[in-house]
């Protein structure tokens, strides 16, 4: 349901990010807005790599060098092919921000990416919707170059690894409890095969009942049940 509503809303603001940029008056000037993106979990000096399946987070900074405010409406992004951008694999999530960038000033917002896909070199490109004072719409590139996808680091003290070896060690021990439960049967049926024990077993068991008993036993009783037992 969540994910539906997210694709739908991917699709819709796509949807009028073309309109507006086909709406896009050109007689207006491009406004004096200048973009950077950061990748703030890249490790700094090396090109950003983006974790597959994992939110990365880019950290967009507008600077509005102009003389009026404008309007940074939201950020769409795309993942396409290196060899041919216009061939696009995936619509990121599409941001909206519909935040005031006034004259002369600098405003950061955040964007995430979060897809997953194969370790290899794609081409990412992110654009942003900017709203003029007369309500021109600019589609203005935030970034457009090549980078890499990764697979998530695999560490052994991954928390939902530890969860599995838990997990796994519950389901070892679950089966050790079973096996002995269903073992201890077995040896109490044992301790009930007693009336087959050879007469030998039988009469020395009896013999040591007797030392036991004796002692309460009224006399006159004591050797007739004996008797009968022997020979049964
Ligand atoms: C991306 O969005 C555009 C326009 O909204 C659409 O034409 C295209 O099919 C979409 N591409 C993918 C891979 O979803
Ligand atoms: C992004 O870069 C690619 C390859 O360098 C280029 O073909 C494409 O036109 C660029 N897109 C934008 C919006 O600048
Ligand atoms: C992507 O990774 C490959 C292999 O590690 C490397 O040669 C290439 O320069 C990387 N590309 C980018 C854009 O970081």
């Amino acid at each position: 349901m969540f994910g539906l509503k997210t694709a739908l809303k991917t699709l819709l603001a796509g949807a009028l990010l073309l309109a507006t940029v086909s709406a896009q008056d050109s007689t207006s000037t491009l406004p004096n807005v200048g973009v950077t993106a950061e990748f703030p979990n890249a490790i700094a000096g090396l090109t950003p790599d983006l974790i597959s399946g994992e939110s990365n987070s880019v950290k967009v900074t507008f600077r509005n060098t102009g003389k009026t405010d404008l309007k940074v409406n939201l950020i769409v992004g795309t993942v396409q092919e290196i060899a041919d951008f216009g061939n696009v694999i995936r619509n990121l999530t599409a941001y909206r921000y519909g935040t005031t960038l006034k004259a002369d000033a600098t405003l950061i917002l955040p964007y995430t990416i979060k897809m997953e896909h194969a370790s290899r070199e794609v081409g990412l490109t992110l654009m942003a919707d900017v709203i003029d004072s007369s309500k021109n719409h600019f589609s203005v590139v935030v970034y457009n170059s090549t980078i890499n996808f990764t697979e998530p680091m695999q560490s052994w003290i991954d928390p939902q690894l530890i969860f599995l070896y838990v997990l796994i060690t519950g389901i070892f021990v679950a089966i050790g409890m079973f096996v002995k439960d269903s073992m201890a049967p077995e040896t109490k049926k044992s301790t009930k095969k007693a009336p087959s024990m050879t007469p030998e077993e039988r009469e020395a068991a009896l013999e040591k009942m007797k030392t036991l008993d004796e002692d309460w036993i009224p006399e006159h009783h004591k050797k007739s049940p004996r008797v009968v037992k022997r020979r049964s």
